[in-house]
């Protein structure tokens, strides 16, 4: 039950099986340093009951966001960076749960804006229209190397700072997810090819962040159960990345799906159909959308599982921990406004709201557009807006501002983007100028 402490394989304990789940906070300053906003937020939600929280993805590299605004561990950290980060662990663990760094390298997943070279396993470009996204360059051995250097650093360094523990993101179509799909990894070389080579970047990123971060420290993996994609990373490779990943002293892996070419971590559908997987969609996923992935996948693993995306009912999650499908419920968009949800669930309310269902870009008058695939994309990518809102909000002020629309958040959040762009592109200069 949602209540029952949860040990891991590293020994380390879990009050209760509710987790926050990763959601990016754009909240870092222009130098990528955690700030008073951050510390307010993760104080809120630590506060909030769950056993676990998650970060936001952290970035081992500072050409290759996922967004502007993330928290960027790139280097050893100055004396200013590890306070910072000092202050924002306390203030996650200040109600004594978990607080674990997401730790993640967004690969062609990088926004134009950012970077118009990103680097990848591969030169193929995201099929997403827009042109946000640039032409992305294919890494070298060095490029790769700088890459597992740069996971086992960052991890280093927030567990130094206070941190609990560590996620690794290797699901929706960030570059470990990237290495790991045979559409997006065309190498020809030992990092590409048959799944053993193209899980090798994942499993040389574990190996190495287990070796600098001891035994006793939580190593969590996040990894899609499928990508969701015709010649993708389907669910019979995840299952076989699972069983790698338990050898490789994995705590807990994390379940999802998708990428942003295929939004299934959102239950969103992509430009193109759903590739259908070896396991078949139950009525529960329409509530859990990967506890069918999750059930299937405890049959041949035993490490502790957390399933994450669309729980909002008790019963539902207390249905997937007692069925033994999962160990760990991971909970999103709830908690961008219901910040103690947790503890609410663990009080008895019986379900949590569903922003999601009721957010659209178009007034209500417009909503038969929605019929227009196309429409219907660029309508739930804003939507997410509207939770980057909420959580600046709650991090600025201390409270949410649901009143908001969804046009007005994207809006606000752009330009919120621009301006830390431009700020850091002129940090950038300033100490280029120093240096000279
Ligand atoms: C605003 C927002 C930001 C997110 N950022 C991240 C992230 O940084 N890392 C990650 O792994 N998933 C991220 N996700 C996905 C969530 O962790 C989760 O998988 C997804 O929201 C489904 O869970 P839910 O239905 O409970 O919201 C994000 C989702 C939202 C809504």
């Amino acid at each position: 039950m949602i209540d029952t402490p949860l040990t891991l394989p590293c020994g380390a304990k879990i009050s209760n099986r509710l987790c926050k789940a990763a959601m990016t906070e754009g909240l870092a300053n222009p130098a990528g340093e955690p700030t008073d906003a951050l510390e307010q937020l993760y104080g809120i939600w630590s506060d909030g009951g769950a056993g676990l929280l998650l970060s936001g993805n952290v970035q081992v590299d500072g050409d290759h966001l996922e967004r502007p605004g993330n928290v960027i561990v790139a280097a050893e950290p100055s004396e200013r960076m590890k306070r910072a980060l000092e202050r924002w662990a306390s203030a996650g663990t200040r109600a004594g749960n978990h607080f674990w760094a997401q730790i993640s390298h967004a690969g062609r997943q990088c926004q134009k804006i950012v970077n118009p070279r990103p680097k990848a396993p591969s030169a193929v470009k995201l099929g997403l229209p827009g042109g946000q996204f640039g032409e992305p360059e294919p890494m070298t051995e060095e490029d790769i190397e700088a890459v597992i250097t740069g996971f086992a650093r960052c991890a280093k360094v927030v567990i130094n700072a206070g941190f609990t523990g560590v996620q690794l993101h290797a699901a929706h179509g960030y570059l470990l997810s990237q290495f790991l799909s045979p559409r997006s990894n065309q190498r020809q070389d030992h990092w590409g090819g048959p799944l053993e080579n193209r899980a090798r970047l994942l499993l040389s990123c574990v190996a190495r962040v287990r070796a600098v971060v001891g035994p006793a420290v939580p190593i969590s993996v996040k990894l899609n159960s499928a990508d969701f994609q015709r010649g993708g990373f389907d669910f019979d490779e995840s299952l076989q990345v699972a069983k790698w990943l338990e050898e490789a002293s994995v705590d807990l892996i994390e379940i999802s799906g998708g990428t942003y070419e295929q939004p299934r971590l959102l239950n969103l559908d992509g430009m193109e159909p759903v590739a259908e997987q070896s396991v078949a969609a139950s009525t529960r996923a329409r509530e859990a959308y990967f506890v069918d992935f999750a059930e299937a996948m405890h049959k041949q693993v035993s490490i502790p599982l957390m399933v994450t995306g669309g729980l909002r009912r008790l019963d539902a999650m207390n249905l997937a921990l007692e069925s033994g499908a999962a160990d760990m419920i991971g909970i999103g968009r709830p908690m961008c406004v219901v910040t103690d949800a947790p503890a609410q669930l663990l009080a008895g309310v019986s379900e949590l709201p569903r922003f999601e269902d009721t957010l659209s870009l178009l007034p209500a008058a417009l909503k038969f557009l929605n019929g227009i695939k196309i429409v219907r994309t660029v309508g739930a990518f804003a939507t997410q807006y509207w939770f980057y809102e909420q959580i600046a909000a709650l991090g600025h002020r201390g409270t949410t501002q649901v009143d908001m629309g969804v046009f007005a958040a994207t809006k606000a959040q752009t330009k919120a983007a621009n301006d830390w762009l431009a700020e850091r592109r002129a940090l950038t200069e300033q100490s280029t100028g120093r240096a000279q």
